[in-house]
């Protein structure tokens, strides 16, 4: 654990010392506030290399939201290693108290934003499957692989360049399934509650057909399927 993380944990105790919130809502206080904001919203003035996000907005659902806790940020696709994870920190029973908590408070919406969006984007045509392969090969090789590496891996060109401090995501270790895959492309990473703007919206130099064929070659090719895309 670095030195910053400690002192941000034990000024948390202090923070919140007494014992008149649930178990959820308690850790948050405790652990999570500093660097997540009392309302979730990461407008804390801390600044790190990738800050914390606002999880009012996240794309996740409570049980991928529950895997970063536990696993951390890292381990689940991102570059940089500035959320912790809370494995040996917390036992079961208090990880999901704390996933819960920020669930019912902050991100209510996560689920029906994703369904909504999906329903007003175009959709896939199974026939078409070959045809957008290539075509998704063709404009990741154009504009991902530069950041997210030629195999996915979040270790493209860009972030050896030490002018643009940016950490992509290993698409092969990210727990987004295709349609959040495709959303998350389609509005970038701002909308979904970053920070910074690193991971532009594409929206606007790429339609639907084409981001839905990128997803497809980078979870069909590449082999970034995990367990929600089975
Ligand atoms: C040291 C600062 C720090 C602490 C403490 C911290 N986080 Fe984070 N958290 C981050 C950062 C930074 C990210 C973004 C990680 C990335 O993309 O590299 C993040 C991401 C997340 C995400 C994923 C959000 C998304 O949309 O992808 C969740 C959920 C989360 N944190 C919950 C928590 C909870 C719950 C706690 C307390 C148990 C906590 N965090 C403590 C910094 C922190
Ligand atoms: C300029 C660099 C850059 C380019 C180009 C880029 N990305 Fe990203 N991408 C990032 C960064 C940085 C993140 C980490 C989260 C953030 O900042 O939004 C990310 C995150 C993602 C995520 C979220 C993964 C997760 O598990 O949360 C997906 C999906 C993604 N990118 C897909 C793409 C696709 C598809 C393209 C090409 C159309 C692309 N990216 C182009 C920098 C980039």
């Amino acid at each position: 654990m670095n030195i910053l993380l400690a002192i941000l944990l034990l000024s948390g105790f202090v923070y919140a010392g007494g014992s008149k919130f649930d178990t959820g809502e308690k850790i948050y206080k405790q652990t999570c506030v500093s660097c997540h904001g009392v309302d979730g919203s990461a407008n804390t003035g801390i600044s790190f290399i990738v800050n914390p996000r606002n999880l009012n907005r996240t794309i996740l659902t409570e049980e991928q939201s529950y895997q970063i806790i536990k696993k951390g940020a890292h381990f689940n696709g991102a570059s940089a290693d500035i959320m912790p994870s809370f494995e040996s920190v917390f036992n079961e029973e208090e990880l999901r108290s704390v996933t819960g908590y920020i669930t019912k408070n902050f991100n209510t919406e996560s689920e029906q934003r994703v369904k909504k969006l999906m329903d007003e984007s175009a959709k896939i045509d199974p026939a078409k499957k070959a045809k957008m392969l290539k075509r998704g090969k063709k404009i990741y090789g154009r504009n991902c692989s530069w950041c997210h590496g030629v195999i996915a891996d979040g270790n493209g060109d860009a972030t050896r360049n030490p002018e643009m401090s940016i950490f992509p995501y290993n698409l092969n270790k990210s727990l987004l399934s295709k349609d959040q895959m495709f959303l998350y492309s389609k509005h970038g990473g701002k909308f979904w509650g970053t920070a910074k703007n690193d991971m532009p919206s594409w929206s606007k130099k790429y339609d639907d057909y084409t981001l839905h064929s990128v997803v497809m070659y980078v979870k069909e090719v590449l082999g970034a399927k995990n367990e929600t895309d089975k």
